[in-house]
């Protein structure tokens, strides 16, 4: 049985995941406000990601015999200046969401939860892919300053991203 403060804590990680969904989602519908249809593509992608990953914690809260508990979902920001600050602000969210995750493991750890402190290594090595993936457009951005041609072939790009559930790529697990 999985230890009270865990299945608590968990739950609470379920919910920021369905915070970051929701994020993502309100920062595609700014992209398509603004005409940046590839742009929003790849904001609906990552609102795929942690639909994916919200789901990873409701199956393994169920898994190990804990009961799962939703909680309001809070109303995400729907208005940014640039594409450059919905990515600043991408990236910092990101980089909260990697602190929340770096407490569940010393908490699985304090709880000497080891089944939990293995899952969520899944998503340590996550968090590392999503801040690297966020620095990198970042970085473009910051590249290309305000030339509406480069905007507009990055917009190409940005477009052709596709969502590849992360368990079919490691083979079902
Ligand atoms: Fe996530
Ligand atoms: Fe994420």
């Amino acid at each position: 049985m999985i230890p009270k403060k865990m299945e608590e804590a968990l739950n609470g990680q379920l919910n920021a995941e369905l915070y970051s969904a929701y994020l993502y989602l309100s920062m595609a519908a700014y992209f398509e406000s603004v005409d940046l249809a590839g742009f929003a593509n790849w904001m609906r992608i990552q609102n795929q990601e942690e639909q994916f990953h919200a789901m990873k914690f409701y199956d393994y809260i169920i898994e190990r015999g804990g009961r799962v508990t939703l909680r309001r979902i809070e109303t995400p920001p729907s208005n940014w200046d640039s594409p450059l600050a919905v990515f600043d602000a991408t990236l910092e969210h990101e980089r909260k969401v990697t602190g929340l995750i770096n407490d569940l493991v010393y908490l699985a750890r304090e709880e000497k939860d080891n089944a939990s402190e293995i899952f969520l290594q899944w998503f340590v090595n996550e968090q590392v892919e999503e801040e690297d993936n966020v620095s990198t457009v970042l970085g473009q951005l910051k590249l290309i300053k305000d030339s509406p041609q480069a905007l507009f072939m990055m917009d190409k790009e940005m477009g052709q991203r596709v969502f590849t559930p992360p368990a079919a790529a490691e083979g079902g697990a």
